[in-house]
């Protein structure tokens, strides 16, 4: 295999030694190469050919974009070779790419599961190819072929969604409309389950009354719901990730709501592009007379829905520490070593030793402060910050 020589600038504080694995070494061997100190310049001999492999969901939402662009630059400046592929959506293409990526020798596999149960049978593969497998943001089900797990707090995430409607809320008796993510994603139940850990106790005082969710309406005494409970609940609301999906379905709960289901309302909608659009079709409605709607992702739309005042709040996860924990993954696997991790997640099958990152929430008092200062984007993005 060929090699070639890169000085490179070691940024990440995170990498003190810097292993170079070979990328189709069937042994498995780690090759060490010159020992580092962070933030010096140095050369290293990189094997070509690709040591760590990256699968997403899907290129048609910013939020993945954002993870790619992080991945990209992080593991390039780290000296590592990497691809990242894309599933558009479907499980099929999802184990296609892992199948490619196997074939051009990774060592590590950091997947974002398109349908977390479907993916068991491509990481499956993968380890079988003695491949280390991190699940990145969304936990694999189902199997013992997932090594580690990279996520953001999570059930934090449903947690600041439903204390921001409750601290929004207009009183006594506000409609509160119910949407969640895709049942094929394990978040969209630990979501939910975050958003309902706070809420319920708030629907139980009556200050808000359920109106889109028969499923949930049936549940409102519970305050802690089975993992079946929430899947009756979400198999009513869901948006499948897909905006123009939640967009009918807020449309057909408008048409079912009678006029003093609308008014002053509350959304609970599980993401920056959901949010958006249900967000339009809630304004569209002559009897909705105000609405707050959550999101997350910060994507930059939905940023600007803020400043606009259209999107009420956002949760910020921010891709910059996700990817930089899975490269540290990365790094410490090729090494040799045991990642440092900090809980584990049950997946049913094993519990997964993970690295969770905690969230933030952006509205429209902090979206400078979080967003603009620290450089996750520049004012230019949007009009009205300066
Ligand atoms: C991610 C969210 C994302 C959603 C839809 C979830 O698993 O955690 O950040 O908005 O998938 O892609």
């Amino acid at each position: 295999m060929k090699k070639r020589v890169l000085s490179i600038v070691l940024a990440l504080s995170m990498v003190a030694t810097l292993l170079v694995g070979c990328g189709n070494n069937t042994t498995n061997e780690v090759e060490k190469t010159n020992e580092v100190v962070a933030d010096t310049t140095t050369d290293v001999v990189v094997e070509e050919g690709v040591q760590v492999g990256i699968v997403l969901p899907t290129k048609d939402e910013p939020r993945w974009l954002q993870d790619q662009a992080q991945f990209e630059t992080v593991l390039s400046d780290a000296g590592f070779t990497n691809q990242v592929l894309f599933s558009q959506g479907s499980s099929a293409t999802e184990k296609t790419n892992v199948e490619t990526l196997i074939s051009q020798g990774i060592e590590v596999l950091i997947i974002c599961a398109q349908d977390g149960a479907a993916a068991a049978a491509a990481v499956e593969e993968a380890k079988e190819a003695g491949v280390t497998v991190i699940a990145y943001d969304r936990l694999i089900t189902g199997t013992d072929a997932v090594d580690y797990y990279v996520t953001f707090d999570s059930f934090s995430v449903g947690v600041a969604q439903g204390q921001y409607l409750i601290d929004n809320a207009s009183g006594a008796g506000t409609p509160l409309y119910l949407y969640s993510g895709a049942a094929t994603d394990n978040n969209a139940f630990i979501f939910f389950d975050g958003a309902w850990s706070v809420l319920q106790p708030k629907v139980a005082d009556g200050t808000f009354v359920i109106v889109n969710s028969s499923e949930a309406v049936a549940l409102q005494d519970k305050s802690e719901l089975t993992r079946d409970e929430l899947g009756t609940i979400i198999g009513q609301i869901t948006t499948d990730w897909d905006f123009n999906k939640a967009k009918s379905l807020a449309e057909a709960n408008l048409t079912n709501a009678s006029t003093d289901q609308k008014g002053d309302v509350c959304i609970l909608a599980p993401n920056d592009g959901t949010a958006r659009s249900i967000a339009d079709t809630f304004a569209a409605d002559a009897d909705v007379a105000t609405y707050v709607v959550t999101g997350q992702d910060a994507e930059k739309a939905s940023i600007q829905y803020i400043i606009d005042g259209k999107q009420s709040m956002t949760v910020f996860k921010d891709t910059r520490t996700l990817a930089a924990d899975s490269v540290t993954m990365a790094v410490a696997i090729l090494n040799g070593e045991t990642p440092s991790t900090d809980t584990t997640y049950n997946n049913t099958v094993i519990d997964v030793p993970s690295k969770q990152t905690a969230i933030v929430t952006v509205t429209q008092d902090n979206v400078k402060a979080v967003l603009i200062d620290s450089e996750y984007y520049s004012a230019d993005d949007f009009v009205g910050v300066e």
